[in-house]
């Protein structure tokens, strides 16, 4: 379904969803907020997606929020505003950060604000070293908000997210790979294949079992070590029960067939 905001495109069980307002730099009016909302909802339900990709049309990834149509045309429409933000807050952190599948943020060039919040719950991001990452709202007098402070500062070293959100200074994709804000940054023209290439390896993966390592790792990031060690053996026991044991077939293969090293590869679930 077509959709006034995002171009979708789905190939080889993986689907791109491109942020597509290349004249405003991709920055998120209220449409595409509502955009990804339901996007999302589809990319969750089709079974034949097994990894997610999203990034941004022309030159920019994507700019943070529209600052006229998000912030100021709503000034004086309270409940354009909440809704806006509700489905805002919506994609990002429960549809994408929760999502039962891989995401990876391919990051193609400008990114800027609000952007660094989905980015940072994406599961993976690669980044075009020459792509332009800040935490601009310093300066233009606002601070950065809605989970954008406390997710960069849970990716970055203190000294790193008080120097983005105090001076304002963009980095560059090589800084950001450094930085451990992304997982890497290549040439422009590598990107494209740099994100394949952790796709590729996540479609190996059986899928059960790595919406269960996400799922634990997200609530985990909220747990004491006690409530963790629970949280995580009674994830285990579920997914031993729902998962068919196909994990017996990993032994198998291992100890009797001598098939496959898990130190270095995958099992083979499906036979
Ligand atoms: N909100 C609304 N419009 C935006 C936007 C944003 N966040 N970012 C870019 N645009 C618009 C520009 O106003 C311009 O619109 P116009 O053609 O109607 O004048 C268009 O996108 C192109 O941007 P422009 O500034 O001309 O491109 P550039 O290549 O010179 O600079 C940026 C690109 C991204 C550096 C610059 O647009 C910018 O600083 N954007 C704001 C980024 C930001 O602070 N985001 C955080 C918001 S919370």
């Amino acid at each position: 379904m077509p959709y006034e905001t995002l171009l979708i495109e789905s190939k080889d069980q993986i689907t791109t969803i491109t942020l597509n307002r290349p004249k405003s730099k991709n920055a998120m009016n209220p449409q595409m907020h509502f955009d990804m909302c339901e996007a999302l909802v589809g990319v969750e339900r089709d079974e034949d997606c097994r990894v997610l990709v999203i990034t941004g049309a022309g030159d920019s990834f994507c700019a943070g929020m529209d600052v006229k149509e998000y912030f100021y045309d709503t000034e004086e429409k309270p409940a354009e505003r909440a809704a806006a933000r509700k489905a805002a807050f919506e994609w990002m952190f429960k549809r994408l950060r929760l999502l039962p599948k891989p995401t990876i943020a391919a990051v193609n060039g400008w990114c800027f604000g609000g952007a660094l919040a989905w980015l940072a719950v994406c599961d993976f991001a690669v980044a075009s070293e020459t792509a332009t990452i800040g935490l601009s709202e310093v300066n233009w007098g606002i601070i950065p908000a809605g989970g954008v402070t406390k997710l960069v500062s849970a990716m970055l070293a203190p000294r790193d997210a008080l120097y983005m959100i105090m001076t304002g200074r963009p980095i560059n994709g090589k800084q950001a790979a450094e930085m451990r804000l992304v997982n890497s940054a290549v040439p422009p023209e590598k990107l494209a294949e740099a994100v394949l290439d952790i796709a590729e390896e996540l479609k190996k993966k059986n899928p059960t079992v790595l919406a269960y390592c996400k799922e634990v790792f997200r609530v985990d990031q909220n747990l004491t070590l006690e409530d963790a060690i629970a949280w995580e053996t009674a994830k285990w026991t579920e997914l031993d029960a729902i998962g068919k044991k196909t994990w017996h077939k990993g032994v198998k293969q291992f100890k009797q067939e001598r098939t496959f090293r898990p130190g270095l590869e995958t099992y083979e679930w499906k036979k």
